[in-house]
């Protein structure tokens, strides 16, 4: 592991060991809520704005020592169709394309009703991000969307920490209680199974207990867990992960001990471009901003916008199964995310072509004559090759740059199966009273693959209908 990522880990990892460590010796502490969110990642910050805002008493608890979860470092934006920024820009889109396109992408594994709620309210969580002050108002493409659909912040800053930073303060302008490094160890019920709250432990290891009406799970998936990656499935050993530390499917297993049904649990995806043993996500915005990939050979072998799975597919058969990203200034300056990729000194840059193929001991002649039928294809409008139909960049100037790259774990789709009012469901398919949940520790939005852009989606609309369905039981 090098050193970049030690360092991104360290301080999270010691504080998660030192809480497991000892957690089990201490008593604590007894309070009440109306609703008790896990998870302070995008769906539980959403859930607890949400839920807050219709009248309810929320404690949200987060195991980690900062919010944010997997949505701080999610880069890309978030899927709508038919919002305001779109039809300001003449596309053309509706929840019935997003719908389609959403369903083709996941393989029709995913559960179309689950899908029909995403599609048709992502374009309402524009607008409650909006008023929580994270407006994402630029519209791009990503791999597997018919049209432009993929909302973002204005110049193109990666778009989950943006949201992050957003929704913390609006939770700390509402006065939400928010603990965090509080690790809920348990999911109580009473006698009938109803759920009744949570058990578990701070950073101190004392314990606590909130009884709860309602309590929704909001922990993430398990991407960042490879033991469990790995026991879902095994092709992927060996893969670094873009998650963050905290996603250990933790919530999967509280769910799981209260006899909730797991769902597409097998289906793991890895994300076409991160930097190989490092995990660093590159973000799909580069290909959607117009950057090209080629092999080790200087070739370009994939349409670069198709889907994450066939994407990730087609570099595994390169040689070495790395691939490298290859754009110039036109880009850098659509797409601030790429600023950190610099600091990070992920990039190789050369003035020509020639000089960026030194760098990246690739033939020169190759490269140029590669870059060349390119330019082409975009002057022209046609990728002869490969099909492309959103060709952005002509090449024709420099700084060129290129960026490393090899598939990564990035997403599990698989994870607590729910109905559209986000109840968590037990194997008999019925309702466990009093359990919502949203985001990745659920299964059955995305199937088999999910579409980039559709996370930021997911959470934050099912966040926000976890939250006023379980409002709703309140009564
Ligand atoms: O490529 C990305 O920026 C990732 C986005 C996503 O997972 O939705």
């Amino acid at each position: 592991m090098k050193t970049r990522q030690v360092k991104r880990l360290t301080l999270t990892m010691i504080a998660v060991m030192m809480m497991s460590l000892i957690l089990p010796a201490c008593g604590g502490k007894s309070d009440a809520a109306d609703i008790v969110v896990i998870g302070g990642g995008g769906a539980g910050m959403s859930a607890a704005i949400e839920a807050h805002n219709l009248g309810a008493k929320v404690v949200l608890l987060e195991k980690m020592p900062m919010l944010g979860g997997n949505t701080a470092r999610a880069e890309g934006g978030l899927n709508a169709a038919g919002t305001e920024y779109q039809k300001a820009q003449g596309i053309e889109d509706s929840p019935e394309l997003h719908f389609e396109d959403t369903m083709k992408g996941g393989k029709n594994v995913n559960n179309p009703d689950l899908v029909k709620v995403l599609t048709d309210n992502a374009a309402e969580s524009i607008q409650f991000l909006k008023k929580n002050g994270a407006e994402l108002s630029e519209v791009g493409k990503a791999g597997g969307a018919s049209v432009p659909r993929i909302h973002r912040p204005e110049g193109g800053e990666a778009a989950g920490n943006f949201m992050v930073i957003a929704l913390k303060k609006k939770l700390e302008e509402l006065n939400v209680d928010v603990r965090l490094q509080h690790s809920v160890t348990e999911i109580v019920t009473d006698k009938e199974g109803n759920v009744t709250g949570v058990k578990g432990a701070d950073k101190e290891g004392k314990t606590f207990e909130i009884q709860a009406k309602a309590v929704i799970l909001a922990t993430g998936g398990f991407g960042a867990n490879l033991d469990m990656v790995v026991k879902y499935n095994s092709d992927l050993e060996g893969f670094a992960t873009t998650n963050a530390p905290g996603a250990q499917g933790d919530g999967i297993q509280l769910a799981e001990a209260v006899g909730a049904k797991l769902v597409d649990m097998k289906e793991i995806q890895i994300h076409p471009t991160t930097i190989p043993g490092e995990g660093v996500l590159i973000t799909e915005g580069v290909r959607g901003d117009g950057a090209i990939l080629v092999n080790q050979e200087g070739i370009r072998f994939t349409n670069e916008l198709l889907t994450r799975d066939v994407v990730s597919k087609n570099i595994l058969a390169q040689t070495d199964k790395i691939a490298y990203l290859i754009f110039n200034d036109e880009l850098r300056g659509t797409l601030k995310a790429t600023d950190t990729y610099f600091e990070m000194g992920l990039v190789e840059e050369g003035q020509t072509i020639a000089e960026l193929a030194g760098k990246i001991n690739v033939d020169a002649a190759v490269l140029e004559q590669t870059v060349h039928r390119y330019s082409e294809f975009k002057e022209a409008g046609v990728d002869e090759d490969f099909q492309r139909d959103d060709m952005r960049l002509d090449f024709k100037k420099g700084n060129y740059y290129a960026i490393k790259v090899t598939p990564g774990i990035h997403h599990t789709m698989g994870g607590v199966m729910i109905n559209t009012q986000a109840q968590v469901l037990n194997e008999a398919g019925n309702a466990i009273a009093n359990l919502y949940a949203a985001g990745e520790v659920t299964g059955g939005v995305h199937g088999a693959n999910r579409l980039g852009g559709n996370a930021l989606a997911d959470i934050t609309t099912f966040g926000r209908i976890a939250a006023q369905e379980a409002v709703k039981s309140l009564d």
